[in-house]
């Protein structure tokens, strides 16, 4: 097969129609197939409604615009007419969040933050997530992205663990000083002049020190469009299984906006047993798309009740990582691509049994003609390979913890303090 250098549109063309796809009639059910019931109603955030029900978790270094549009193209692509489609804007295909952004930096307007913050012309809704401490900051933000209509919707990070942003009093540890989160999310809310704002949280700080069902409750008081929970606490990090009882239980607390589970949807078939097991409204997915943008496609199935087809043979994987590629080759520039990519060629060959040399050839590759003709030889080499039986149903991605958090001094002992008396972060960068 030769390397297709394909623009942007002719792109756009190919990913609308799922690689495992022939024709607009769902393939034959297999045994990694699954029908799986009634359509499921579409998510509503705020005036937004979202079918599948389904977010691309935000994931810094991940869902920039290149990835955001090839998830959205398998999710739309794979829906059927019609659904989601009575309320403007519509999400179709799902909802896809940006990577985390600081509201200090936006309210800065600081032009390394506004760089990130940038949307491809084609995105049908403009999904963004923040991440602050400070509620004036965060209430600039958000009236900026809200003035100037450069957004359709804001994440609120409530989640991420890792140390330079919890030692701050951010992500995971804002909810434990329920005043200030409060006054956060007001903030935000405030702001955001009718543009919906959602909170992501997690369990708590550890499994003594939960926070998140007062969380969700001051969010849905403030004015939260919907809540969403990624099922671990601050200190497992990504270990351990997420405690989708958890989920359950802020769906029964949060009682008038969507409650959203997230946590280890490897595959289309857990995304309707989360809804299923615990009454969310939608799910978030995260580590399950990396290398692995059609799950948007297999979620549109799977919610509309349609099977769903085995894993792809490795030459429609290869056609997809060449995509994506040249994708963020146009948005990033090709030095930039070249070395981006390499972090994803472990996930798109995640399961199928190529061997070590192919990977360390993908990923010494230095320009995109280069790379582009290791892409060729992989697909010529084994184009009808297929994933490891059960390998596209396992964990992917991070699963480091646990950990111990780190909070700022007296963090605990001031719960209904609100004052941040921490200095709001320009420079945060999330592990989630
Ligand atoms: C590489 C990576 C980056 C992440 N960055 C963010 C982030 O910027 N903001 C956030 O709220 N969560 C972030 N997360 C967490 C995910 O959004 C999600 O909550 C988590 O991965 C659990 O979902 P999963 O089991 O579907 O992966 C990140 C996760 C990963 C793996």
């Amino acid at each position: 097969m030769t390397a297709q250098r394909t623009s942007s549109d002719a792109i756009d063309r190919q990913a609308t129609t799922d690689v495992r796809e022939t024709g607009t009639e769902a393939p034959p059910a297999t045994s990694t197939g699954t029908t799986t019931g009634a359509e499921a109603p579409p998510l509503r955030v705020g005036p937004i409604a979202v079918w599948p029900p389904v977010v691309l978790a935000p994931m810094a270094g991940i869902t920039n615009a290149p990835f955001r549009r090839l998830c959205r193209q398998f999710g739309a692509g794979a829906s059927p007419p019609g659904d989601g489609a009575s309320t403007a804007p519509a999400a179709r295909g799902g909802l896809f969040v940006s990577e985390m952004i600081t509201a200090r930096g936006l309210a800065e307007r600081n032009g390394k933050t506004l760089r990130l913050a940038r949307f491809a012309d084609d995105e049908p809704v403009r999904s963004i997530q923040l991440y602050g401490t400070d509620p004036h900051a965060m209430g600039e933000a958000v009236r900026f992205l809200a003035g100037e209509e450069r957004a359709d919707h804001v994440d609120l990070n409530f989640g991420c663990p890792v140390a330079k942003v919890t030692r701050k009093g951010g992500g995971a540890a804002l909810p434990a000083r329920r005043a200030l989160f409060r006054d956060v999310v007001r903030a935000a809310v405030r702001g955001a002049a009718g543009v919906p704002v959602t909170v992501k949280l997690r369990i708590g700080i550890d499994e003594r020190i939960t926070t998140y069902l007062d969380a969700g409750r001051i969010a849905e008081d403030e004015g939260a469009a919907a809540v969403a929970l990624h099922a671990r606490t601050a200190a497992q990090h990504y270990s351990g299984g997420a405690d989708w009882r958890a989920v359950a239980a802020l769906r029964a607390a949060v009682t008038s906006v969507p409650v959203l589970g997230n946590g280890d949807i490897w595959q289309a078939s857990d995304a309707r047993r989360m809804m299923d097991e615990t009454g969310c409204h939608g799910v978030v997915v995260g580590r399950g798309c990396l290398g692995r943008p059609w799950l948007f496609g297999d979620l549109a199935r799977a919610f509309a009740g349609r099977a769903v087809p085995p894993a792809p043979v490795l030459e429609e994987v290869v056609e997809v990582l060449r995509r994506h590629t040249h994708l963020l080759a146009e948005w990033l520039t090709e030095p930039v691509a070249v070395r981006d990519v390499r972090k994803h060629v472990g996930w798109y060959l995640h399961g199928y049994p190529v061997g070590p040399e192919v990977r360390r050839r993908l990923t010494a590759a230095a320009t995109l003609a280069a790379l582009d003709a290791e892409l060729d030889r992989l697909a010529a080499a084994h184009p009808t390979m297929a994933i490891v039986p059960g390998a596209d149903a396992r964990p992917r991605g991070k699963s480091s913890g646990p950990i111990a958090v780190t909070l700022p001094d007296g963090w605990l002992a001031a719960a209904d303090d609100p004052s941040p008396d921490v200095a709001d972060d320009l420079d945060a960068v999330s592990g989630g």
